[in-house]
């Protein structure tokens, strides 16, 4: 007979419905065959799905079974169909008989032995269960807190085949697995690092509070050991809490890409990824033959730290454009397009001359003029566009790293960021713009009006540093964001003559 299971499949950050249809013949005994275009993944399921199914204490008939996974054009990948197979065989072969099974979704690969193990993407397919008005999932046991998050369906997780039965068939009582939303938000919200452990750096601190608060990309110049990655990685500390929505969109990648902890149910600090320079491009934006998330995407409402930015392929940087332009990445393969989502703040840092030294008052630097400048040089053209704030990370001051009183922690920062984020969201309210950072010429214009003494300060800076229209726009974003920090309406004197120090590059100091 004909029996249908309905599953789930992934593709990019979203899952789809898939059906697993399995006829088994009666009267024809010629094997087994697979169609839907299933990879070599799914084929090899079936030898698992035959052990589970005999260790579990069932028959893996010979007669002639066909078993079609639809969509058809849709590629199915992973071992997650396993659980849907084995099901739909023991219905098809009338060895169970189980009612329930129109009503609920099955996903999860199977152990020879006929234990569920876990699969990747479980919060995307229950969400999408949800969309379609199941009454719920059944899914590994170790996939229950990713899955638990999601609201308004039943999330059932099983240890075994024989378990799964047993639930369909009405012989196992499985109560909906629950984690509550904002309580897994909370808990999981806390930072290993924090501001409170950066000794002075005033300045620097500074810097990052505006990037924070506007949504600007970060360019730290300064000599090993001045602190630059350690100040780095205290950025996400700084941004905004994570909304709901938020930890979702992220934990959505990580579940889909297999990097949820045992035991954790969202992400909900903001990532924080530093892939070295050697990565590859596919790497760093996503993509292979299989397309996987790229540190683009594994920072998705976190930051991306380019460390020694001058050693970074100019090509592997070339794919940071698009996803940093649009907040998603697309990956075109010949018979389909996945989008993983990629917003986020790009913090780098670089020596200032290939030694290292050059700014450091203590050491000696011995680079010549050429090579600092073809050091610099380096640096994409275009990527440096994309980055509002470039400063200069002093070698750290002995006094201050004898001084014993801890700096502002970043609760407190972060409080200060939160409230010019909020006056942000209300100011662009009817645009697709959420953030200083990524005005428009249009918005620009609106919000950055600066007239009177604080035109005079920008137009005298302009002339003697020779600024680039550019810069200029720079310049007026970074004092939109600084007037916000400040809970002022109007952009004034200070506020511009802060953003200006914010273009160490600009004001030519290696020229
Ligand atoms: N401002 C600072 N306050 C406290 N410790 C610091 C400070 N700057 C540097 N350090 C210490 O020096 C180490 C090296 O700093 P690091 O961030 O790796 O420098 P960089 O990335 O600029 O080479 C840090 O791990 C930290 O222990
Ligand atoms: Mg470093
Ligand atoms: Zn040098």
């Amino acid at each position: 007979m004909l029996a249908k299971v309905i599953s789930t499949g992934t593709f990019g950050i979203e899952a789809y419905p898939v059906e697993v249809e399995v006829n088994v013949s009666k009267v024809d005994f010629t094997g087994t065959a697979l169609v839907g275009l299933p990879d070599a993944a799914v084929k090899e399921s079936l030898e698992r799905v035959r052990a589970a199914v005999t260790n579990s204490g069932y028959h893996f008939r010979t007669h002639r079974m066909t078993i079609n996974l639809a969509p058809a054009d849709m590629r199915k990948e992973g071992p997650s169909f396993d659980l849907p197979i084995a099901v739909a065989i023991l219905t098809a072969s009338e060895q169970i008989v189980a009612p329930k099974l129109e009503e609920y979704a099955l996903t999860g690969e199977l152990a020879l032995d006929g234990r569920l193990r876990r699969v990747n993407g479980a919060l995307s397919m229950a969400l999408r269960c949800r969309q379609e008005g199941r009454r719920g999932i059944i899914l590994p046991e170790e996939n229950a807190e990713e899955a638990g998050v999601v609201e308004g369906i039943e999330v059932i997780p099983l240890r075994t085949l024989t378990e799964v039965v047993g639930f369909l068939t009405d012989h196992v009582v499985m109560e909906s697995y629950r984690v509550d939303l904002a309580q897994a938000l909370g808990a999981s919200s806390h930072y290993e690092v924090d501001f409170s452990e950066v000794k002075g750096q005033e300045h620097i601190k500074r810097a990052l509070t505006v990037a924070a608060a506007g949504g600007h990309n970060v360019l730290m110049i300064g000599p090993p050991g001045a602190g630059k990655s350690m100040l780095a990685q205290r950025l996400p500390t700084i941004l905004p809490p994570m909304t709901i929505e938020e930890a979702l969109e992220t934990t959505k990648v990580y579940s889909v890409d297999g990097l949820m902890r045992a035991g954790q149910s969202l992400i909900a600090t903001r990532p924080f990824r530093a892939p070295h320079h050697t990565v590859s491009e596919i790497g760093l934006a996503g993509g292979g033959a299989v397309p996987k998330p790229g540190e683009v995407s594994l920072s998705h409402h976190g930051v991306l730290f380019l460390d020694e930015l001058p050693q970074f392929e100019r090509r592997t940087l070339e794919v940071l454009r698009q996803p940093m332009e649009d907040g998603h990445v697309t990956i075109s393969r010949a018979r389909m397009t996945v989008t993983y989502p990629s917003q986020f703040m790009l913090i780098a840092a670089l020596n200032p001359c290939p030694c290292g030294y050059l700014t450091d008052p203590k050491k000696e630097c011995h680079c010549s003029p050429r090579q600092v400048q073809a050091y610099m040089g380096r640096i994409s053209g275009p990527l440096l566009d994309r980055i509002d704030i470039q400063v200069e990370v002093p070698a750290v001051n002995y006094r201050d790293l004898r001084n014993p009183a801890e700096g502002e922690p970043s609760s407190i920062i972060r409080e200060r960021v939160t409230r010019a984020r909020d006056l942000q969201r209300a100011r662009f309210k009817d645009t697709k713009t959420f953030c200083n950072a990524r005005m428009n010429n249009r918005l620009l214009k609106k919000h950055c009006k600066i007239d009177g003494p604080a035109e005079t300060v920008l137009s005298s800076a302009m002339q003697s540093f020779s600024l680039s229209a550019r810069a200029y726009t720079k310049i007026l974003k970074l004092s939109r964001t600084i007037a916000d920090l400040d809970g002022a309406e109007e952009i004034r004197t200070e506020h511009v003559t802060e953003a200006i120090q914010y273009r160490s590059l600009d004001r030519n100091l290696w020229a």
